[in-house]
């Protein structure tokens, strides 16, 4: 098969991954669960930041390399760029140390995660502007204008919001950018292992599950994902699977993960 074509497939399920899903709707998670955990998505992701502090993601060091938008193009004078749940920076800091011509806007639910973003030896309040702010709610309009966003970024991001808001979410980000604008995208994909892996007593709802701490977590297909950007009026230039291993050779881990990589626009 050709690669282009793996990029566009839904990974094909064995007998024991269709068991595993099966098994998964055995018993779901109680509606008000759900609800609570709806309710508690700011207190939740703020425990994980308390706890983890800068520890659990790393640095993103593969955007610019994935994402030639983010580059420096010659024609151009400075860019502003919204990182869109930006966590403790691990995306902002890396694209700073490249040095690109970005000022940065970034906010986050978490108010501890902001927190850790500003107190980074990196942190230069005159290029950057960063902000506590849940996005699925007009709050952000109170910090950036309409239309003034050359690049958004939502890495690993709406997977955390409920999918009764994405559509709330991702109209704020049109709405944010300017004509041209480019929305770029990493999430997790269909399938992916760590989707397979929960066990009965863990899902919310289609490709909805919760995990142990509480936060939540959706698996896209690129099918939904390009439905929903083209209802608020995106244009989509790009909309794949990436498939990539996760290595960890001190605790001999090796396993094959699924992401959805998208690139839409807001058009002129
Ligand atoms: C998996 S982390 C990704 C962090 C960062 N983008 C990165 O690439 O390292 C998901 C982030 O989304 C944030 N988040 C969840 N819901 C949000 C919302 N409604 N508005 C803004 N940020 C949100 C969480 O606090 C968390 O920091």
């Amino acid at each position: 098969m050709a690669d282009d074509d793996f990029s566009k497939q839904t990974k094909v399920l064995s007998d024991i991954e269709l068991e595993r899903l099966k098994i998964q709707d055995t018993r779901k998670v109680s509606e008000y669960k759900a609800n609570t955990l709806e309710i508690e998505a700011k207190k939740n992701w703020d425990l994980f930041y308390k706890r983890n502090e800068t520890r659990f993601f790393r640095d993103r060091h593969w955007t610019t390399r994935e994402f030639q938008d983010l580059l420096n193009r010659a024609e151009c004078t400075e860019r502003v760029l919204f990182e869109i749940g930006c966590g403790v920076g691990n995306f902002i800091y890396p694209l700073i140390e490249e040095k690109l011509n970005f000022r940065i806007v970034a906010c986050d639910l978490s108010p501890r995660a902001i927190e850790i973003v500003k107190n980074n030896s990196k942190y230069n309040p005159s290029c950057m502007h960063v902000f506590q702010a849940d996005i699925t709610t007009k709050h952000v309009f109170t910090q950036i204008e309409e239309s003034s966003i050359d690049i958004a970024t939502l890495i690993f991001v709406l997977s955390a919001i409920h999918p009764d808001k994405f559509l709330s979410t991702l109209k704020n980000i049109y709405k944010l950018l300017k004509p041209n604008g480019i929305l770029l995208f990493r999430d997790y994909g269909l399938y992916d292992m760590a989707q397979l892996r929960f066990k009965a007593g863990h899902k919310i709802a289609d490709n909805l599950y919760m995990r142990q701490d509480g936060t939540r977590c959706y698996y896209f297909s690129i099918e939904y994902l390009g439905h929903i950007l083209k209802e608020i009026g995106f244009e989509i230039a790009s909309n794949t699977y990436i498939h990539r291993r996760t290595i960890n050779k001190k605790e001999n881990i090796d396993v094959p993960r699924i992401f959805v990589q998208c690139k839409a626009i807001k058009p002129d």
